[in-house]
């Protein structure tokens, strides 16, 4: 799993910012016990032009944290606290209407389960298209 960021839409609005910054971050679900913390004060900072690998045990939350970092987490059954700014941006509070402008475009992400993360009930062509279909009107 990777977080990919474009640099070049990066440096067109900050040199300095990092790519990615999370600070304090904490991720609940709600569950049949109640909410549930996960992920509890996440601090993270990636520079421009650096790579960074992220390891923890299964279930550890790399993939919610890195969902979170998406806007991906579904707003009903989670919560999300705390800051996950992308050059600067806090995405934290965006609308989904803002957040699908700012995936696909400044991040995007390679997903671990590609079974999971596709529908059958669309041809692979159409679901790799869709990126290009809403932001470049292909
Ligand atoms: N929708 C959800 N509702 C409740 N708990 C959840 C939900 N999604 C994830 N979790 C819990 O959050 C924790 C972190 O899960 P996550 O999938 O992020 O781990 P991971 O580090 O990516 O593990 P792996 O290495 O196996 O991929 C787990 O305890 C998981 O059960
Ligand atoms: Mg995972």
């Amino acid at each position: 799993m990777s977080i990919d960021v474009d640099k070049h839409m990066i440096s067109a609005r900050t040199e300095t910012e990092p790519v990615l910054h999370m600070e304090g971050l904490s991720l609940d679900f709600i569950t049949d016990h109640g909410w549930t913390r996960v992920v509890d004060g996440i601090d993270l900072s990636i520079p421009a032009g650096s790579i960074v690998g992220v390891v923890g045990e299964s279930g550890s939350g790399k993939t919610v944290t890195s969902l979170a970092a998406m806007g991906l987490l579904p707003a009903a059954t989670s919560k999300v606290t705390g800051s996950i700014r992308v050059a600067g941006r806090e995405l934290v509070g965006l609308t989904d209407r803002e957040l699908a402008d700012v995936r696909g475009t400044e991040m995007s992400m390679t997903f671990q389960e590609p079974r999971r993360s596709l529908d059958p009930a669309f041809s692979v062509g159409s679901q790799i298209a869709e990126v290009l279909r809403r932001h470049d009107g292909v």
